[in-house]
């Protein structure tokens, strides 16, 4: 944070100093040196003083977003919460917060110890780290209370009440207070495995003038505090809550009608007209298996096996949401 208000300051500075040459240009006797240092010094004036108005912006969004307190809660921990957040997490989290392996990616396998830069492994390392956390009570979120674990999933603000870049991209905010609270409890009863390596954001300056100028994508809109999931069903209504929880919406769009390229990751088809034409037990088939019915598997890029975790009922319910008309 302190780097990237430095970087700010400097070229504020910049600014300044580029402004003043450009009015010493102008009021040059040659003609020339009117024309040449008068454009040349406006260009680099503007361009520098938009990168202070976008950079500003996204540091003042990253470091002092509008945070709500943590609520006051303590967490049960009832058997039944752990076992609801296990099969969330292992559904929702293990994809990019499982143990590393040698390459550097994520095994899939618990402990859920992190370590994985997302950043680096999908190509957006030019604006900095972004390491996922160590989930177990060994590393920093055994200093966390149960309404700061809470504010991350709901409002992706940290304890020092900075936005959480990755996670603010994630669909975790409309997950109910319910399943939010099992999550908690869940994490809580793992076993403690220390945290090796650094873990968390570290954005540079060019990421903040990236994030002000909304190059990652539109923000999304503020969280309520209580939200409450539909009732359990074999329908699109709780299909929707699936694909929340199964990171489809994360990916795929609010709506799961496909998402446009962002400066940071490619465009994502809609799953609808392929789903639309398959059958429940071949829609099944497929995402317990990662093979399309033409024998065409999933690309690296498509994470199946969130899918492939679900319960059946969860799996129709998804169908049902997918296969149903957009209103
Ligand atoms: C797409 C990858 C991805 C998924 C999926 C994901 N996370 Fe994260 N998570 C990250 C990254 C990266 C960070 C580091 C901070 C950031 O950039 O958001 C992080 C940070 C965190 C933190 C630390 C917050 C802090 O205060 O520093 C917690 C807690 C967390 N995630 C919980 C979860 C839980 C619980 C789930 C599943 C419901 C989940 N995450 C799913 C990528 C992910
Ligand atoms: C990390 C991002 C990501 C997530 C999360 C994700 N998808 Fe995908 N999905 C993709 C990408 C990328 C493709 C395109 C793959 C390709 O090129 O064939 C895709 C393709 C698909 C397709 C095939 C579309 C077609 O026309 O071939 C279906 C169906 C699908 N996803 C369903 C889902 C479901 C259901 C979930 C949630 C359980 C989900 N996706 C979660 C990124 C994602």
């Amino acid at each position: 944070m302190i780097g990237n208000i430095l970087v700010l300051i400097l070229v504020l500075a910049l600014v300044i100093l580029f402004g003043w040459l450009t009015y010493r240009a102008v009021r040059a006797k040659k003609l020339w040196l009117k024309i040449v240092g008068g454009l040349l010094g406006g260009v680099m004036t503007l361009i520098l003083a938009a990168m202070v108005f976008m950079g500003g912006k996204g540091i003042a969004a990253t470091y002092f977003p509008d945070a709500p307190d943590a609520p006051d809660l303590a967490v049960v921990n009832t058997p039944e919460q752990i076992a609801r957040g296990e099969y969330l997490v292992d559904i929702a989290c293990v994809g990019c917060h499982s143990q590393v392996g040698s390459d550097g990616n994520p095994t899939g396998q618990h402990p859920l110890s992190g370590g994985w830069n997302i950043a680096e492994a999908e190509g957006f390392g030019f604006i900095g780290d972004m390491v996922t956390e160590n989930l177990t009570p060994g590393g920093k979120l055994a200093n966390y209370s149960d309404g700061e674990l809470f504010r991350v999933l709901r409002y992706s603000i940290d304890q020092q009440g900075h936005e959480l870049g990755m996670m603010a991209f994630l669909p975790y905010r409309e997950l109910s207070n319910e399943d939010t609270e099992a999550i908690i409890a869940y994490l809580r009863s793992l076993p403690p495995v220390p945290t090796t390596g650094v873990t968390g954001d570290k954005m540079n300056f060019l990421g903040a003038v990236m994030s002000g100028a909304g190059l990652f994508g539109e923000a999304p809109p503020p969280a309520p505090a209580v939200v409450t999931a539909p009732p359990q069903g074999v329908n699109a209504e709780y299909g929707k809550y699936v694909a929340t929880f199964g990171e489809c919406r994360g990916c795929h769009g609010p709506d799961a009608t496909g998402a446009p390229a962002t400066s940071v990751s490619p465009a994502i088809p809609n799953p609808r007209p392929f789903v639309s034409e398959l059958t429940l037990e071949q829609f099944t088939a497929v995402m317990r298996s990662g093979v399309k019915p033409d024998g065409q598997p999933f690309p690296e890029t498509m994470p199946w096996q969130n899918a492939s975790k679900m319960a059946d009922d969860d799996l129709a319910a998804l169908y049902a949401y997918l296969s149903a008309l957009v209103e």
